[in-house]
This record gives structure tokens, sequence and C-alpha cells, in this order.
């Protein structure tokens, strides 16, 4: 007890000063699109609580999960108007913003998740970054999700084949769009939040999304086929608009600066686990019949679909589409 008077006082002044020009409370609305039981909805309350701790309570993060204020697409328009001051898109919705992003969406490209780590710590993650700026966004950090493997209601998808003639629901994105184009398959551009409904009217027969998008929107649950194909990246830039992040004190942008560092190692750590444990529920909770492409198979895909990387060069740009491809083999 008596040890405690002295530590006390000391521990509140070195506080103090630390505190030093954060005398106002900011609040930072957070904006996504997804559930919360996501390597994104979990990495933005991680975010908000590290910020919380480190502000002392001086800087609180509200976080809006399930598209609640804004569909993906809307949430970009929100940022630059400063209805929201922190979003998470998907990096296939950036494509409106500059064709580059394309390259992440390029199917077959990553391997495994350290392969995603290569990338984005290197130069292509790096020049996606860059090309921010023109439109006044601060990149802060990418977040993973995962893989996308397919689902369907028609049938099986074992080869490329199987999927010919089916609607599929598809991000925004011109690379997803021509990966299904390359597959004799329709697709339809359509905002996360009426996937759930487009499966049920029967609008689309199937959608491609990560494992843990769909058991926490429970598309398994209108879908009787699953493909474990790991075929596309989905993984997400935080942003902040850049005069927004300009006028915040020095030692806001150091918080905000550490909590990211924080969070973008947990989210790496959490992603892939969570995409696996969400995998063994819907095998418990749903009768959905589950494919993993083996080897020989893939190798069928990725004949069919490697020809697009030279197809889309011109638009997503050489330099970063011979970059993938050096990941990629
Ligand atoms: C999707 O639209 O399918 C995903 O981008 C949703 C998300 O943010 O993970």
């Amino acid at each position: 007890l008596l040890g405690m008077k002295y530590i006390f006082p000391h521990d509140k002044l070195v506080h103090d000063s630390e505190q030093e020009g954060l005398n106002e409370q900011i609040v930072l609305k957070f904006s996504h699109v997804v559930a919360e039981n996501t390597p994104k909805g979990l990495a933005a309350k991680k975010f908000a609580d590290i910020v919380y701790k480190k502000s002392d309570g001086k800087i609180r993060v509200e976080i809006f999960p399930n598209g609640m204020l804004y569909s993906d697409i809307e949430e970009i328009n929100a940022l630059k108007e400063n209805k929201v001051q922190i979003i998470a898109p998907s990096t296939s919705k950036l494509g409106s913003l500059s064709s580059k992003w394309g390259v992440l969406d390029l199917p077959f490209a990553f391997p495994n998740y350290e392969a995603v780590q290569k990338g984005l710590n290197g130069k292509i993650g790096h020049l996606l970054l860059q090309s921010l700026e023109k439109d006044q966004m601060k990149g802060l950090a990418y977040w993973t999700n995962g893989f996308k493997q397919f689902t369907s209601n028609k049938g099986p998808i074992i080869f490329p084949n199987d999927i010919k003639g089916q609607t599929f629901r598809i991000m925004q994105s011109q690379v997803l769009k021509s990966q299904f184009d390359q597959l004799d398959a329709k697709s339809i551009q359509q905002a996360f939040d009426i996937t759930f409904q487009s499966l049920q009217s029967g609008e689309i027969d199937g959608e491609e999304n990560t494992l843990s998008n769909i058991y926490s929107k429970k598309f398994y649950n209108l879908q009787r086929y699953l493909t474990i194909s790991n075929h596309g990246y989905l993984g997400y830039v935080v942003l902040m608009d850049q005069s927004f992040w300009n006028k915040q004190s020095e030692q806001t942008q150091q918080i905000l600066t550490e909590a990211m560092a924080e969070t973008t190692a947990w989210n790496q750590q959490q992603a892939e686990k969570l995409n696996e444990e969400q995998l063994q529920l819907i095998r418990k909770k749903s009768s959905i019949q589950i494919h993993e492409l083996t080897d020989e198979e893939r190798k069928v895909w990725t004949k069919k679909l490697y020809p697009l990387y030279d197809k889309l060069a011109p638009i997503i740009g050489k330099d970063l589409v011979e970059e993938m491809k050096k990941l990629r083999d």
C-alpha cells in the first residue's frame, strides 16, 4: 500500500507529459461492410482498443460494421466528404481510383499467405499505395482476409468448364469480370450487402468469397456446393483522407501509426486461423458439399486463367503484372 502511494503519482506524471497536445476528444468514424467476427471486423475492433488505450481515452474510434452506414462503393465517397474518417475497402473495389489495383485480383496469383506479405511489403504494395496520392488518400496499412472460394447452387465446381453458363456475383472489379468472361460465365457486379438477397432470389447461381465472409454472412445456407479453390486473394487497404490526416497533431498521427502497426501484425496472425475455424463451422452447421481442388485440378484452372495476365497487362500496368508473375511461379 505504502509503495503504491509513490508509484501512482509517478505514473501520473509520466502519463501527463506523454499526453501533452491531446486535450480535445477526437472521434474517428470507421465504416466497413463485413460482420464483426471476420478478419477485418476484428482488426477494426482491435485498432479501436489500442488507440483508446494509447491516447488515454482521448481518441475514440467508433466502428460501424455490416455496411450499416455505407455500402462498399459509397464508403469511398463518404471518406472523401469526411462523413467517416477511416475505411478499409477490399482492394478489388479501388479500381475506380486506379486500374493498378486489379493486379491483386489476378487469378491464382498468390500461392499462400507468405507470398501475399511478400507482394504487399514489396514493389507491388509500394506502387499501389503510391497510386492513392493523386486521390488525396492516405493508405495506412494492408489488412488481410484470405483466399476466395467458389460457392454455387448449380453443381459442383471442379473444373473450369463446370462454371460455364452460371451467373456469379462479383465485387466491382474489371479483372474479376474478365476472370468470369474467360470461364464463359456471367458475372454481376454487386455490393456485398445485397449478395445474400441475390442468392436467395436466385438472381445469381453463386459467388466467390473467403470462408470467413461465406460463414459470417451465412451464404453457405443458400448454396449447395463449395469449392476450396483459393483462386483469388481478398484483402484490404486501410484508408484515411490525406487532408484530414494532415490536420491531426503529430502526437495523434503517432498514436494512430503505432496502433495500426500493432493491429496489422495481429491481423496477419489471425486471418488464416479464423478462415480455417470458420470452415469447420460451415462443415458442422450445414450439409453443403465441399470439394477441395487437387494439384492436378488446379493446373487445369491455371492453364485456363493465366493467359489473363498478359491480356490485362495493358490495363493494370506491365510492371505490376510482371512482378506478380514472379510471386505466382
Ligand atoms: C466483398 O464484397 O465480397 C468483400 O469485399 C467484402 C469484404 O469487405 O470483405
